[in-house]
């Protein structure tokens, strides 16, 4: 049985001239609506006491199972508005299908597609006045999670779990807007082995990314193209996003999935290649490969796709040794087509042809 998510209101909720002022200018993941959904499970009733209430510090001991082994998965999707004032989430249905899988991955119980979706229907609907206007710019960033909440401190998975809904405004998720990246390739760092995490959108997955993030700031990029070996083998993803080359004679590749997040844009991606005259094609791409072609103008473009960086071209990549322009070194126009498709259909301005919007207002 899917539980509800009934609604206790906030009594003092933000003032409206201070919530016009943060959607105004969200930027991304510092700004939090009025509410949060929750729900908890017990090993030995299930899920229950779901609901919407104030947002509010989280109360955890401090033996709680995720402040020890990190067993925590989080899920990010995006709230748009449309010119007509309803609101829509962009396929809902994929980020519930991953969120079992990440779940089950960590040991975590099952949260039903129904219920998660239910419970962030109630938190939209009850923050429905943090979702921005209709501009083509901004939305409102959904990010469910669920963790470990017994205090215990064997090794074993919890028979406590908390799972909440929290909402962001937001607008690009690079400082730079979408003007393009950087990638730094590093040879210290992988992401994800074989049999390892990388398919599960796990919090631990993204502590570990950190160092490398670092790295690849003191270098002069903004993100991590991670390989399958340090410095060597196949493109995986880029940590937040995952990857697209698009080459001289139309081919569309990206890794296949296997270490890699299986993202909501990414899935999107590959839909709409075809209406971009592009065939889309899944399979391991060498970094030797990739250096080689871009050197010799065989690879044109090449982009990040994820929820909150949406489309971000790549300009360049740089590791040990090396720096390799993509294409012209500006964003392609295959890239930014597609970008404006998605943001498109997302922002209600093209036809929703592939049904991937839910309706919540
Ligand atoms: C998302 O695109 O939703 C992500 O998960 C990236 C996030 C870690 C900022």
């Amino acid at each position: 049985m899917s539980i509800a998510f009934p609604l206790h209101r906030n009594e003092s909720p933000l003032p409206d001239g201070d919530r016009e002022a943060i959607l105004a200018a969200p930027g991304f993941g510092q700004y939090f609506t009025d509410h949060m959904a929750s729900a908890v499970w017990t090993a030995d009733s299930g899920w229950h006491d779901g609901k919407v209430t104030a947002l509010a510090p989280i109360p955890l001991h401090p033996a709680a199972a995720v402040l020890h082994y990190a067993q925590e998965i989080f899920e990010g999707l995006k709230a748009f508005r449309h010119a007509d004032g309803s609101v829509w989430l962009f396929r809902p249905d994929l980020n519930a299908r991953r969120f079992v899988h990440s779940a089950r991955r960590l040991a975590l119980p099952v949260l039903e597609e129904e219920a998660f979706i239910a419970s962030i229907e109630a938190l939209v609907r009850a923050d429905e006045s943090w979702v921005p206007a209709h501009d083509g710019r901004t939305s409102l960033y959904i990010r469910p999670f669920m963790f470990g909440s017994e205090a215990f401190l064997g090794v074993r998975p919890a028979a406590q779990v908390s799972y909440y809904v929290i909402a962001s405004p937001a607008a690009s998720y690079f400082s730079g807007g979408a003007a393009g990246v950087t990638l730094w390739v590093s040879s210290t760092y992988t992401r994800a082995a074989e049999g390892g995490t990388g398919r599960a959108k796990c919090g631990g997955n993204y502590a570990a990314s950190l160092a490398a993030q670092v790295e690849a700031h003191d270098n002069g990029c903004q993100q991590v193209l991670y390989l399958s070996e340090p410095g060597r083998g196949y493109l995986e993803e880029s940590g937040t996003m995952n990857l697209f080359l698009v080459t001289a004679d139309r081919e569309l590749i990206t890794p296949g999935l296997g270490t890699i997040l299986d993202g909501v844009t990414r899935a999107s991606v590959l839909k709409l290649a075809a209406e971009h005259d592009l065939k889309a094609v899944e399979r391991q791409i060498g970094i030797d490969e990739l250096r080689e072609r871009c050197a010799a103008g065989s690879i044109s473009e090449m982009f990040a796709a994820g929820t909150a960086a949406v489309i971000t071209p790549i300009l360049a990549i740089k590791g040990e040794g090396f720096e390799q322009v993509v294409g012209d070194g500006e964003p392609g126009s295959s890239t930014l087509a597609i970008r404006e498709h998605i943001v498109g259909i997302q922002s209600g301005r093209l036809a929703d042809s592939h049904h991937w919007l839910h309706r919540v207002v």
